[in-house]
């Protein structure tokens, strides 16, 4: 992306009352997790790892793609994604926001989705490659409406999207 990036186009939808469901029936209006794992250790003194894993689609009609996108970090630490982190294909990467370290509350993921689209390359410049990336910015609330989470003993807690679950993350801006 450029520094000359221009905001392409924001939903106004996201702005009045949010019915999430009809906005993202539209294809190509939400990036959405329609798998998501996470673990972390039982015993707060474990010295294992925190690991999260999720995959976000984009199901855009004519740019449609998917990613795996994980992250594992010691736990107790407050190493996670806080920052954008590429997910399997660097078209797509995310971070955590409002998290606490604790796979069990509420957090948003910030995700963003890319991909070449000649349309909006403008005419073509000597010298210069074409300017027809497009990148999608989108959030979605991991809340204990979608997601569930269950403790194994003394060993860890395990959550997961719950049955006919999805986190639609709304596509707030486009820039290219
Ligand atoms: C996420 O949560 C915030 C705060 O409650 C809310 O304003 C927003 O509409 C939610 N977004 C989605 C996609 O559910």
């Amino acid at each position: 992306m450029l520094f000359s990036a221009v905001l392409l186009a924001s939903s106004a939808a996201l702005a009045a009352a949010q019915d999430f469901n009809a906005i993202c029936a539209t294809p190509g209006a939400c990036l959405r997790i329609k798998q998501f794992f996470a673990i972390e250790p039982a015993d707060p003194k474990s010295a294992d790892h925190t690991a999260i894993e999720f995959n976000i689609l984009n199901d855009n009609a004519n740019f449609g793609a998917s990613a795996e996108c994980e992250a594992d970090w010691p736990y107790g630490t407050e190493d996670w994604p806080k920052q954008r982190k590429d997910c399997s294909i660097p078209d797509f990467s995310f971070y955590f926001n409002g998290f606490n370290g604790d796979i069990d509350t509420d957090f948003v993921i910030e995700a963003t989705a890319g991909y070449r689209d000649p349309a909006v390359a403008g005419p073509p410049t000597p010298g210069r490659a074409p300017q027809d990336y497009v990148t999608n910015f989108a959030r979605g609330n991991v809340t204990k409406d979608v997601v569930a989470c269950e403790t194994f003993g003394v060993s860890y807690k395990f959550c997961y999207l719950k049955e006919d679950k999805e986190i639609l993350m709304p596509i707030y801006a486009k820039t290219a």
